[in-house]
């Protein structure tokens, strides 16, 4: 048996508020981010919110995200916002650094990454 992304983690979702935190004041306050942080709201509580409660339940802990809005539909609810290779990679990178400054084993961050990579391009909406 596999055990979880989420266990692997510690299976604590402290950790995931943690990386979520970690994530959006960087974005908030790395001009690198700026075309990104542009797209959202001013105000990022929602966005932590709601990208923690995803990730607690994609991750394999609790579903907080479907509890709450049914299924994420996510490439749908990301269809209002311009997103092309450049913003993908924005919002990954700042994922990847996110990682590293909330502590998570660098092992484990890379995993992460490999399963995000491929749901970031998803989103992707633009030619450019
Ligand atoms: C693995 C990739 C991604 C995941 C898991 C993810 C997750 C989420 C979630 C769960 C939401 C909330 C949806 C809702 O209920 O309205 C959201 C919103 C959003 N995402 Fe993503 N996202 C990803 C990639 C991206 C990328 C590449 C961008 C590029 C800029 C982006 C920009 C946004 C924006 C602007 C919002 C709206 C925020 C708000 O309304 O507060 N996301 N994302």
């Amino acid at each position: 048996m596999t055990t979880s992304l989420y266990e692997r983690l510690g299976g604590d979702e402290a950790v995931l508020r943690r990386l979520v935190d970690a994530f959006y004041d960087r974005m908030d306050r790395d001009a690198v981010y700026a075309g990104i942080r542009a797209l959202h709201p001013p105000s990022l509580d929602g966005s932590r919110d709601k990208l923690f409660w995803y990730l607690c339940g994609w991750t394999g802990g609790e579903p907080h995200y479907v509890s709450r809005f049914g299924h994420p539909r996510l490439r749908a609810r990301h269809l209002p916002f311009a997103i092309a290779t450049r913003e993908r990679d924005q919002w990954l990178d700042c994922m990847a650094a996110a990682l590293l400054e909330a502590g998570i084993a660098p092992a484990l961050g890379e995993e992460l990454m490999r399963a995000l990579a491929p749901l970031a391009d998803w989103m992707r909406n633009r030619a450019e």
